[in-house]
């Protein structure tokens, strides 16, 4: 063995093992990955949207905590859409209108990025109202293009 063909056994040949053994795991599907994000998205809107129903109940740090973890999550799901073979409960659209689906998300990110930002300095459901719509908005608008209805 050459020192070349000894280099490419003992470091290269692994990484490359290493980089086909992710990339696999990541083609299985996605599906449930990125339906358990949502699924997270959910609970978060339930916890912020049942102060917004009840004002008087708003809990200005428990609202931040569920706006941050919106906002930081919000990038997360879409390279789980990479296998158009994995439907799961999306629609065809998400493939055959990446352009559109993509805007969605982005305009999402933004959306989750402006309440975050609104609820910093939040002391009532009245300093939140617009953004917490707008993130509402995105998710249904977003759904009702490229998610199957339940
Ligand atoms: C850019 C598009 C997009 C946005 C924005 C989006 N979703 Fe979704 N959502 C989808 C798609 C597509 C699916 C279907 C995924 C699947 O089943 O593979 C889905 C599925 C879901 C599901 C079902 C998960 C399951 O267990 O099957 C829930 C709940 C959900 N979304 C909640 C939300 C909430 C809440 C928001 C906003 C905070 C949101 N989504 C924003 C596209 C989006």
């Amino acid at each position: 063995m050459n020192i070349k063909s000894a280099l490419f056994a003992s470091i290269i040949l692994p990484i490359g093992l290493l980089i086909t053994a992710c990339s696999s795991t990541s083609d299985n599907t996605g599906v449930k990955e990125r339906q358990d994000m949502m699924a997270n998205w959910g609970d978060a809107m339930k916890v912020m949207g049942g102060m917004m129903k009840n004002p008087d109940t708003f809990d200005a740090a428990k609202f931040q905590e569920e706006a941050a973890f919106l906002a930081t999550d919000a990038v997360k799901p879409w390279t789980h859409f990479a296998d158009e073979n994995s439907k799961g409960g999306a629609t065809d659209a998400v493939w055959t209108d990446a352009a559109g689906f993509k805007a969605e998300a982005d305009k999402f990110q933004q959306a989750t990025a402006e309440l975050n930002t609104a609820a910093q300095n939040a002391t009532s459901t009245a300093d939140v109202q617009a953004a917490f719509e707008n993130v509402s908005a995105s998710c249904k608008s977003c759904h009702t293009t490229y998610k199957q209805p339940n």
